[in-house]
């Protein structure tokens, strides 16, 4: 017993003593070197001279950072203070998911903090505003957490005018917001685990909280909350965190009887989930000038000898049914590949370019009485949204509840009345792809990868 305590404690201290020694090991600041490898790996996307206007940069949104003006978003200091070098070291190491800064841990150590130092030498910032570390208090530990607590604080502090009551993002002021730099921004969606740029732990968005995102609409809460409602607050905020499970194969299980029509029908329970990423494609300047507000998509599927139904789930922050004033529908198209093409020929990201070959898309467009679904093959997605193709009516069925839309397509397994479309019947295995507009923010499509659906002959 004794001796086991003795180990952890070993282990413990050795921890402790790693990171003091990390920092101790920084190398002798280089600029040459850091300069080189910042030309190497960052110029691209930051700018030869660091001003954030590189050639890959109007592809990625948000932009990158222009790194001459000294605002940093994820710092354990003080609101309008530098970073530290450990901020910027683990933006670094990490990256920013959900945004295009990639992460540079296969990067050597030295040439990390070499780099660190020649970010450092671009602003003035360091020196005219030092790293004024935030008094971040201590971790009380989950279990002396209490939830409700942590919700009233969330309630009090406003955070749902702009991250949305449960969280998503979809708050009254979310689709107004700008950042410093003029452009759109969004507040996160608070329930995307895997995106959250600077860290999901509750310490990290303690520190979110207390220091503000600056150059974004996030505020510093320092003056507002003593650092223990903060904790409450943070804790909170974890337990609404979800996880995707992103796969590139679905399963169908099969039904005997009728197929659900409805998104609520307890037949559901019986199909397993499927999640897929979703990914802005750039327009036809190769640039992205929105924030990405659709980002992901789960969907579950059921046959029977006949047809095929997927109910279809993904987060959108604003319902647009197009009334006479609106600016655009949501909408949704399930893709297939017709008949005679096979494998992997076409990328949703790029389709349609000149000479992709026709796609067959189930097209959905919101409006004021759910929706309707029509089906054809085409060479253009503007053919079916815009009504020059009308295609073959398809049962459909949707509901918009706190964010997400739901909606349920059924398509027969092999239709007779779209000519050249996939024919599923006997098939085992079916490439499906998603593509999503979201009609708060039109001009921007968001698409899926393919992802195989299997499809199971055993009923469950
Ligand atoms: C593929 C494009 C890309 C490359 C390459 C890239 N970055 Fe970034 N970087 C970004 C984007 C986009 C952001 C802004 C993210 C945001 O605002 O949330 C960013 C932000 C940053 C920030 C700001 C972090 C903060 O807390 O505000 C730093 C520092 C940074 N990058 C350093 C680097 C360094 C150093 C390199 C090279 C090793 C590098 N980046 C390479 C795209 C890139
Ligand atoms: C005025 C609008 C606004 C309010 C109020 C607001 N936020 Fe935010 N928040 C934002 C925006 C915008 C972002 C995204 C910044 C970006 O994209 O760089 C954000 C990002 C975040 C992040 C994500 C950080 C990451 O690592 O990606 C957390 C956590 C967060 N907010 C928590 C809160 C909490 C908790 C409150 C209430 C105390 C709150 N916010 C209040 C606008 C707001």
């Amino acid at each position: 017993m004794s001796h086991r305590f003795f180990l952890i404690l070993l282990v413990g201290l050795g921890s402790v003593g790693l990171a003091s020694a990390v920092s101790a090991d920084r190398p002798e600041p280089d600029l040459t070197v850091g300069r080189a490898a910042y030309q190497q790996q960052c110029a691209r996307c930051h700018g030869v001279e660091g001003k954030g206007d590189g050639y890959d940069a109007k592809r990625l949104y948000p932009r990158p950072r222009d790194l001459t003006e000294g605002v940093f978003k994820f710092r354990s200091t003080a609101t309008g203070t530098a970073p530290t070098d450990d901020d910027l070291f683990q933006a670094l190491t990490n990256g920013l998911p959900g945004t295009g800064m990639p992460d540079w841990s296969h990067l050597d150590e030295n040439l990390r903090w070499q780099l660190v130092e020649y970010i450092k030498s671009l602003s003035t910032v360091f020196t005219d505003a030092p790293p004024e570390p935030a008094n971040l208090g201590t971790d009380p530990g989950r279990k002396r957490i209490d939830l409700a607590q942590g919700k009233a604080v969330y309630d009090k502090l406003g955070c749902a005018a702009c991250h949305g009551v449960s969280g998503r993002g979809n708050g009254p002021s979310a689709a107004t917001l700008t950042d410093n730099w003029s452009r759109p921004i969004r507040p996160k969606d608070l329930t995307e685990r895997w995106s959250y740029r600077g860290g999901s732990a509750p310490r990290e968005i303690v520190e979110r909280i207390l220091t503000g995102i600056d150059g974004t609409a996030m505020p510093s809460y320092a003056e507002a909350a003593s650092p223990e409602e903060v904790w409450q607050l943070a804790y909170y905020v974890q337990s609404l965190q979800q996880d995707i499970q992103s796969t590139m194969i679905a399963h169908s299980h099969r039904v005997d009887g009728s197929l659900p029509e409805k998104a609520d029908d307890p037949q559901w329970d019986e199909a397993p989930r499927a999640d897929a990423r979703l990914r802005y494609v750039v327009d036809a300047q190769g640039a992205v000038n929105a924030p990405q507000t659709v980002t992901r998509l789960s969907f579950w599927a059921l046959h029977n000898d006949e047809a095929l139904s997927l109910r279809i789930r993904w987060n959108d922050v604003s319902e647009d049914r197009p009334a006479p004033t609106a600016v655009g529908a949501d909408a949704l198209a399930v893709t297939w590949l017709p008949q005679g093409v096979a494998g992997d020929v076409i990328s949703l990201h790029t389709w349609p370019l000149r000479g992709t070959p026709p796609l067959d898309l189930c097209l959905w467009i919101a409006d004021e009485t759910g929706g309707s679904v029509h089906e054809a093959v085409v060479q253009d997605f503007d053919e079916l949204l815009n009504n020059s193709v009308a295609g073959s009516a398809r049962a459909g069925q949707a509901s918009y509840l706190d964010g997400e839309w739901t909606v349920v397509i059924t398509r027969p397994l092999s239709p007779s009345d779209v000519s050249g479309s996939a024919q599923l019947a006997g098939q085992s295995i079916v490439p499906v792809g998603f593509v999503v507009w979201d009609g708060g923010n039109p001009g921007q499509r968001a698409v899926s990868m393919w992802v195989d659906v299997v499809f199971r002959r055993d009923t469950q």
